[in-house]
């Protein structure tokens, strides 16, 4: 049974307005990432998405759609977006409307089976863990979830902003991870490495973990 939280996870998701998701690419993805995170979008993060992208895929916390719309798709293409806030539904949708996706408005920690059997080849999972409120053994409810919607040779990826005492931030990232922690827009001060590997591990048999400048990347599959 799918676990269940108490936590409120709308801070994570309301604080995308349609006026901060006109900055988003720019506040998040071009200055944040390169000079807090230390992680940067186009060398890194975008060359990860696409390289486990596969023509079967679904996109939980979608954002902007910046990663989607600058990849590129087979004939056969399909795309499902999932997200809390419509806003963002509707921000990614704007970009990649000739792919028709399906729209899911879903809270991904506390779901009501919006996804319903559907199954996926890859399904990815970018800067949604570290907008969830609790520990990382919390938020493996997420995995609970969606290694029911991978397909047996699938692959969940993802990436996620780390916390904890042995991740040094500079200047810059620990005054933004004070104020977005302190507001509920993240909920990452404890989310280790360690720990996120060892709740993936309660999920999936193959399990990949790394991390760049503040940034971990994972790759989780069913079978090792
Ligand atoms: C930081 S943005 C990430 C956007 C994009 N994936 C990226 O990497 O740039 C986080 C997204 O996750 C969504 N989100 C936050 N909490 C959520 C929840 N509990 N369930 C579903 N989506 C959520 C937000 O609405 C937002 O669109």
């Amino acid at each position: 049974m799918q676990a269940k939280l108490n936590h409120d996870t709308q801070a994570g998701a309301a604080v995308y307005t349609p006026l901060v998701l006109k900055i988003y690419d720019w506040w998040v993805l071009e200055f944040s990432n390169r000079y807090a995170w230390r992680c940067p979008t186009r060398s890194v993060l975008l060359p990860f998405f696409q390289q486990h992208l596969s023509a079967n895929h679904l996109d939980v916390g979608v954002g902007t759609g910046y990663y989607l719309a600058h990849s590129s798709f087979s004939t056969e293409q399909k795309v499902a977006l999932l997200d809390l806030n419509r806003n963002s539904l509707e921000s990614a949708l704007t970009r990649i409307a000739h792919l028709q996706p399906l729209l899911i408005q879903e809270d991904i920690l506390k779901p009501s089976g919006a996804l319903g059997h559907q199954r996926f080849d890859s399904i990815s999972l970018f800067y949604v863990l570290h907008c969830l409120p609790g520990n990382m053994p919390d938020k493996a409810a997420i995995f609970e979830l969606l290694h029911r919607h991978l397909t047996a040779d699938g692959t969940l990826y993802g990436t996620t902003i780390l916390g904890g005492d042995e991740v040094v931030h500079n200047w810059l990232g620990r005054r933004l991870m004070k104020l977005y922690n302190r507001k509920g827009i993240f909920g990452n001060q404890h989310d280790t490495l360690a720990d996120l590997e060892s709740a993936l591990s309660r999920y999936f048999a193959k399990v990949s973990v790394q991390q760049y400048g503040r940034v971990a990347l994972f790759t989780a599959k069913l079978s090792a």
